[in-house]
């Protein structure tokens, strides 16, 4: 048993959407999320400016009474090697993960990668996908902006996905390796209905419970306490939370400089 909180975080929506089946999987459980928008967004940004940044946030966190952090973007997934000498609580990075579970639901074995370009930049989903098939990599920050923004369903928003759709060939899947991607589910459907969209959705529910199970479990709960956070004075999360299916506790602003 552990009664402490699950610190997820990323650079603004796309985290929501993992921490909102994180919390329907795991409804005994209390979540803090920290959105980040003041950096945002990360995709552009240098490892350096990255890796500082993450150093940054996860000493915030662990001022918390946490238990785990879940890196729910894939480009701080990929720049939080040096994160584990911080701190010795559980790190879930979702990169790996991610990789493998295309690799199990791919038939082809060909699998394009849409993420922003600095994930694509570090090669690790390459890395992991071309031992035991073909990656088909795509820098997409350009949709980013797009989606925190909510301007998904626009005429230009649709323009890049054509565009990124016919980047990633014949590939019979398609990783959603951005967490804001999986907000353009329907629309990458309108375009190319048998194409499989794989999210860290599950292989993050997955990497959870495989903690949770070491004994890390809440005891049960009567209520589950949902408390998020964003590192921008005036930030917007309190709007952009309300396109998910997510009840907080809180909205509080956090400062990292
Ligand atoms: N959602 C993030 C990811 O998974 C990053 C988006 C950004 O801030 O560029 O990579």
């Amino acid at each position: 048993m552990n009664n402490s909180y699950i610190a997820v975080f990323d650079s603004g929506v796309g985290g929501l959407n993992i921490l909102e089946s994180l919390i329907k999987s795991y409804p005994n459980e209390n979540f803090i999320y920290l959105a980040d928008e003041d950096f945002f967004p990360y995709g552009i940004k240098t490892t350096n400016q990255l890796e500082n940044r993450l150093t940054k946030i996860t000493k915030k966190l662990i001022e918390f009474d946490i238990k785990a952090i879940v890196i729910a973007c894939n480009t701080a997934s990929a720049n939080s090697m040096h994160l584990n000498k911080i701190t010795n609580i559980p790190i879930i990075e979702i990169i790996t993960a991610t990789a493998n579970y295309a690799l199990e639901m791919s038939k082809l074995k060909k699998i394009g990668v849409w993420a922003t370009n600095a994930t694509i930049k570090s090669n690790r989903y390459q890395t992991i996908i071309n031992e035991n098939g073909i990656c088909y990599p795509v820098p997409a920050s350009d949709l980013v902006e797009l989606i925190e923004n909510n301007q998904m369903d626009t005429a230009l928003c649709r323009k890049i996905v054509q565009k990124h759709l016919e980047e990633i060939n014949d590939a019979d899947s398609l990783i959603m390796g951005c967490t804001h991607f999986p907000l353009l589910k329907d629309i990458v459907f309108e375009y190319n209905p048998n194409l499989v969209q794989i999210s860290s959705n599950k292989p993050v529910e997955y990497a959870v419970k495989k903690l949770l199970d070491t004994g890390l479990e809440h005891e049960a709960n009567d209520k589950q306490i949902i408390d998020l956070y964003t590192t921008k004075i005036n930030g917007e999360l309190n709007i952009k939370v309300k396109r998910f299916d997510i009840i907080p506790n809180s909205i509080n602003y956090l400062e990292i400089k």
